[in-house]
């Protein structure tokens, strides 16, 4: 592809995340090859002012698919990467740049063993956007990815120029993942109170979250992210502005009885915290309580 080119794109896993960014594709006359795990006729975005319809198929067997692409995006949940290799392996060539919509700091890592050889960028999902018992999408934001400045964002930069999904490049691509993943793990604690943000606002609330900020703050600047004292406070402020009702996928996943990316989104603080000696005391009361919730026994 040269860059005056539109790129071939493919996006696995039409959830919350997926449906958004396949509809800003269609909707700018580049509807993606869409896979997922149960077949569908289309799929549809819903946000204030409008809807959108992306047609289908969505396609439910890699063996049926005959090309690789340009570019895929990886929109499933960080604990279905590995059911997902054999999309990864029918969509992608060596010169597939797969970008992973997901929460995290380590998605380079996960996905890259299912694609030997193919670029694997990450990114930073900024919007909240929610399955409705509809089967549609509720998009409660504006769309806005974060990408690190590589090469290969030139692929992604040209599939989503001018649609209503914005990439902002950044420089220290490091900090910002890890300023949102202070934003998730504080997030997990809606799981453990089977609460939405407006639980927030509550005065002992608030001060476990910033408690548990500041712990994962200690551990996101020793993973060499520049995060200042300010943040925690930050976070906790967007929640108390948030609309009491808006929820997170962690939760969401919860309440379906879904396994819960708590190793991703949790678990990684003391992880990296533990592998620093930076005790994380916090953590270790929240992980186990999520770990639980996802997977049991009992
Ligand atoms: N939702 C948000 O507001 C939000 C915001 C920021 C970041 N994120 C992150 O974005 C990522 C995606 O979250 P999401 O909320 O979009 O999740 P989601 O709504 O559960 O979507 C995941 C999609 O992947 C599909 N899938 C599962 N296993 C698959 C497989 N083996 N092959 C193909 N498709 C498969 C699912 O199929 P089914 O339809 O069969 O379930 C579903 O359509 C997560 O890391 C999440 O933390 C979410």
């Amino acid at each position: 592809m040269t860059m005056s080119e539109t790129p071939t794109v493919a996006l696995i896993g039409p959830g919350a995340i997926g449906t958004t960014v396949a509809a800003a594709l269609h909707e700018a006359g580049r509807t993606p090859t869409i896979c997922g795990r149960s077949a569908r006729e289309n799929l549809e975005l819903r946000f204030d002012g409008g809807h959108i319809v992306v047609p289908g198929p969505v396609r439910a067997d890699p063996k049926e698919m005959k090309n690789t692409f340009d570019l895929v995006f990886l929109a499933v949940k960080s604990t279905q990467i590995e059911a997902s290799a054999p999309w990864l392996s029918a969509l992608c060539g060596e010169k597939t740049v797969v970008c992973v919509l997901q929460n995290g700091v380590e998605q380079k890592e996960l996905v890259a063993r299912y694609v030997p050889g193919s670029p694997v960028l990450p990114s930073v999902v900024w919007f909240p956007a929610q399955r409705e018992p509809d089967a549609s999408v509720w998009l409660r934001a504006k769309a806005r990815l974060t990408l690190p400045d590589t090469p290969q964002t030139e692929v992604v930069l040209a599939a989503l120029r001018d649609t209503r999904c914005s990439v902002d490049v950044a420089a220290d691509f490091r900090s910002v993942a890890w300023r949102k993943l202070l934003q998730n793990a504080v997030a997990g604690l809606m799981v453990l109170a089977g609460r939405r943000a407006g639980m927030f606002s509550r005065a002992d609330v608030t001060a476990l979250a910033l408690a548990y900020l500041r712990e994962c703050l200690g551990v996101a600047r020793a993973e060499d992210a520049t995060l200042g004292d300010e943040v925690p406070q930050e976070i906790v402020d967007a929640f108390h502005r948030a609309p009491a009702d808006l929820g997170t996928s962690i939760l969401a996943d919860r309440q379906a009885g879904h396994p819960l990316e708590w190793d991703s989104r949790n678990a990684v603080v003391q992880r990296c915290g533990r592998a620093r000696g930076i005790p994380t005391p916090i953590s270790d009361l929240v992980v186990p309580l999520l770990a639980a919730a996802s997977d049991g026994p009992g």
